[in-house]
């Protein structure tokens, strides 16, 4: 079966390594393409094991793929032509597999989303597609549950899809505590993978608001200890009620990320979403304080750690980072974060 899972624009090739580490070793898996925001793979095992990715935003189920979609209407018919005659038992078996209660007579309904310039609109590609199946004898829902069909062209790729997961795929059941900025888990599981995670590692996040990093950090897998520390009494009751009783050995601290109350030498991992905006202060005081961080986690990595760190404010990370030549950028990816530019720097100590 074809699967596609649709990611943060930025988090393509993390996703690709997750697919793999996860699936890589079962011989079920081979990923065809990674385009942007999307990977398509063909998948053997079980679907409901894929709901389980941590990278991915949304799960479908590909019924059929046009890779040659053009301006021209009469691409469309390329498109939803196959559905007058496509099979659908087996389709019906991977949404029973992950829960959708289908029968004969299941109502559906037609998401589309188009992008580029096209001679139709992207309400020609819905009705299209639903006039395939309403010839097959399918009805329309109203409202409730039905099937979530879903018809895409992006660039010469048009995609016919049965969305497999639902609305609330990349939320956390652990996050039940929220602060505002909260990082997106997903975004935080790639910041945490970019940090290598392993075994031995005292990861620490200065800045933790409602704990996201720690808690990605947590569920990837063994480490030595968790910190977490935040100006704000609020964020770190979110960050403690979130974490519940699970999770040792960690602690939380409530202090200045500027003066960190740490050993030298001391910590592995430092993975950290800076603090942007006019709430925290204008030009300068955000060019201080990402400078007096950048020197304090310096100064508690270990000469073989790793910092990630996610900024929207790129120049004030750059500023900081001109005047400690002892830290070195080994990596930057841009990314998308509730729709605003952002970047994730790895960097290590010379
Ligand atoms: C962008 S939010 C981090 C959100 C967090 N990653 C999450 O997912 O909830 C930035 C956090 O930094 C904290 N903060 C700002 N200045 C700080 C400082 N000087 N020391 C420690 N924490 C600080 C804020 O209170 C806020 O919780």
């Amino acid at each position: 079966m074809l699967y596609s899972i649709i990611v943060s624009a930025g988090l393509e090739t993390i996703a690709r390594e997750e697919l793999t580490e996860r699936f890589g070793d079962t011989g079920h898996l081979k990923i065809l393409e990674r385009r942007p925001q999307r990977l398509l793979f063909h998948y053997k095992g079980n679907p409901r094991d894929l709901l389980s990715l941590r990278t991915a935003e949304h799960l479908f189920l590909v019924l059929k793929r046009a890779p040659k979609m053009t301006r021209s209407r009469s691409s469309l018919a390329a498109l939803s032509g196959p559905l007058t005659r496509f099979n659908f038992k087996e389709t019906f078996e991977c949404c029973r597999q992950v829960g959708i209660n289908v029968r004969k007579r299941t109502p559906f309904r037609v998401t589309s989303r188009l992008s580029g310039k096209r001679n139709f609109r992207r309400l020609d590609l819905q009705r299209v597609v639903e006039r395939a199946l309403l010839d097959r004898g399918w009805y329309l829902a109203k409202s409730g549950a039905s099937l979530d069909i879903w018809a895409e062209i992006h660039g010469d790729d048009g995609y016919i899809s049965v969305k497999l997961s639902s609305n609330d795929m990349a939320q956390r059941s652990y996050k039940q505590a929220h602060i505002p900025a909260s990082l997106k888990p997903t975004v935080a599981y790639g910041m945490v993978k970019l940090s290598r995670p392993h075994p031995e590692d005292v990861f620490l996040d200065p800045m933790c608001g409602a704990g996201t990093i720690l808690l990605e950090r947590a569920f990837v897998g063994r480490y030595r200890y968790l910190i977490g520390g935040d100006t704000s009494t609020e964020a770190l009751d979110a960050t403690i009620a979130n974490f519940g009783r699970q999770h040792q050995p960690r602690q939380f601290f409530h202090w200045d990320a500027r003066t960190l109350p740490l050993q030298p030498n001391t910590v592995d991992k430092i993975v950290c979403n800076l603090p942007f905006g006019e709430t925290i202060g204008n030009v300068s005081q955000l060019t201080n304080l990402y400078r007096q961080c950048l020197g304090e986690y310096a100064r508690v990595l270990k000469p073989r750690g790793r910092m990630v760190l996610l900024t929207s404010q790129r120049k004030f990370l750059d500023a900081g980072l001109k005047q400690r030549r002892s830290l070195k950028v080994s990596q930057r990816l841009t990314v998308d974060v509730r729709g605003m530019r952002a970047w994730i720097y790895v960097i290590r100590p010379r």
